[in-house]
């Protein structure tokens, strides 16, 4: 029978300091425990969530996976017993993952799950660069794992260790939760820890084995600080995929990408830029510095920026241009057209090849409710127009430089809508004070 998981998430994650709890802060803008299902639903058939009692955001970010409440939070290996009226006859393996470790590899899971073929208990370790507050491994003559002791319960001398527990381990079910009915809480903490599972293990004569793995993947998230090391590793692994994939970056560390952002080949990404959600990006697209892209498509061969912001609905269609200052929202620009300056383009459908002038402004709220804007094929709209929404301006219209348009221009049309210039000769300026 394939493996299940366990992941824990019942923790109130006080080093955060949040409201939130502490497995839905994102990572490269999704929940780190999302991060963490997506690389067990590749090895595991079936996983079961612990959660808190006070947590209905988290129950439903998780949804419709099977979820229990750890009423009381006893500690890890009393959350990991929630789970034994879903698995407690599983046939088969279970591992038990914590939420708040949600870099893993499905590669990692599947060396976890493999390993204990050959051994009644697996768990993953790591060497990290700092071994901080991590229980440590001790291990016996035969480099099998003897025991974990908690940071808090350590000597000096078992501080000093390496080794250290990543926080997930894989055993026959039936094993796991005889072993956890049989864990106490005589620590330093008072809890149940999921880490004396090994001495159960060991009582019973079984091989415990440690599968070492990168510290990248396993590190535990348990503080802001650490949040932002890993969002640093998350955004290190988007990039390299996006270049591998054929993107040039020419500051990579500058360019802040979402989990969701596809890059096409031939992307020319200037520094500093930040993705947000569902944004896609065709071929052969350059986007220049300081811009701002979330819920939008460029096209192919589209150039956005420096300094452009694009956001939900936008649409960019192939070789159209998106300037400096200019903002889109829910606005279609058509092939080949430009909004090169400082511009608020929204709820608008602008047409192929037209030209938007700098300093136009589609005034698409009443202050009550959105209003369209559509804008011909070929259109000329001149610098500092304000288009009052709902309008329409037609094919290949021309609309004069500082106008106010408020009602339709037909195809082919002028619309001049401002005030005529007055000249009076000799009232000219005089200087201070001589007027
Ligand atoms: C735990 C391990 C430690 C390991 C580290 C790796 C134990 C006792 N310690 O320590 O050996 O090096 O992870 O990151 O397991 N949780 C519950 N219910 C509880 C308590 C915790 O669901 O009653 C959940 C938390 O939400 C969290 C996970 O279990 O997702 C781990 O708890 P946490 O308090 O972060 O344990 P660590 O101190 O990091
Ligand atoms: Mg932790």
């Amino acid at each position: 029978m394939s493996p299940a998981a366990i992941i824990l998430a019942a923790g109130l994650g006080t080093r955060m300091r949040s409201n939130l709890p502490k497995v839905l802060h994102p990572l490269a803008g999704r929940p780190m425990i999302q991060h963490l299902i997506g690389a067990c639903e590749a090895v595991f058939g079936r996983i079961v969530i612990v959660v808190g009692p006070d947590m209905p955001a988290l129950e439903d970010a998780v949804a419709p996976r099977e979820v229990v409440v750890q009423r009381e939070r006893l500690g890890t290996g009393h959350a990991a017993l929630q789970a034994a009226p879903f698995l407690g006859g599983h046939q088969g393996d279970v591992a038990v993952l914590y939420g708040d470790n949600p870099l893993i590899s499905a590669a990692t899971l599947q060396a976890l799950v493999a390993a204990r073929q050959s051994a009644g208990l697996v768990l993953l370790a790591m060497r990290p660069a700092d071994a901080a507050r991590y229980g440590r491994v001790v291990l016996d003559a035969k480099s099998e794992v003897a025991r974990i002791v908690e940071w808090a319960d350590a000597t000096a001398e078992e501080r000093a260790i390496g080794l250290c527990n990543a926080g997930v381990i894989c055993a026959p079910a039936q094993d796991l939760f005889r072993w956890l009915g049989a864990i106490g809480n005589n620590n330093a903490k008072g809890e149940y820890y999921l880490t004396d599972v090994i001495q159960q293990a060991r009582a019973e004569g079984k091989r415990v084995v440690a599968v070492e793995a990168p510290e990248a993947e396993l590190r535990g998230i348990n503080s802001r600080a650490e949040l932002a090391q890993a969002e640093a590793e998350v955004q290190r692994s988007l990039r390299a995929a996006a270049m591998a994939g054929g993107a040039t970056m020419l500051s990579p560390e500058t360019v802040h990408l979402c989990h969701d952002t596809k890059l096409g080949a031939d992307v020319l990404l200037e520094p500093h830029i930040f993705f947000g959600p569902d944004v896609t990006v065709e071929n052969g697209v350059t986007i220049r510095a300081f811009s701002h892209l979330e819920g939008c498509v460029v096209k192919q061969g589209a150039v956005i920026g420096p300094y452009a912001r694009l956001r939900p609905g936008s649409i960019i269609e192939t070789h159209a241009h998106v300037g400096n200052f200019v903002e889109l929202k829910a606005t279609t620009l058509g092939a080949g057209a430009k909004a090169n300056h400082l511009s608020y383009l929204g709820d608008a459908m602008i047409g192929a090849g037209a030209n938007i002038g700098a300093g136009t402004i589609t005034c698409n709220y009443d202050g009550v409710a959105k209003h369209r804007t559509e804008i011909g094929e070929g259109a000329f709209i001149g610098s500092d127009t304000a288009l009052v929404a709902p309008v329409k301006v037609g094919k290949r219209a021309l609309v004069a430089a500082g106008s106010v348009i408020t009602d339709d221009v037909p195809d082919d049309a002028l619309a001049i809508a401002r005030g005529r210039q007055a000249v009076k000769p000799g009232r000219g300026f005089k200087g201070k004070g001589k007027r």
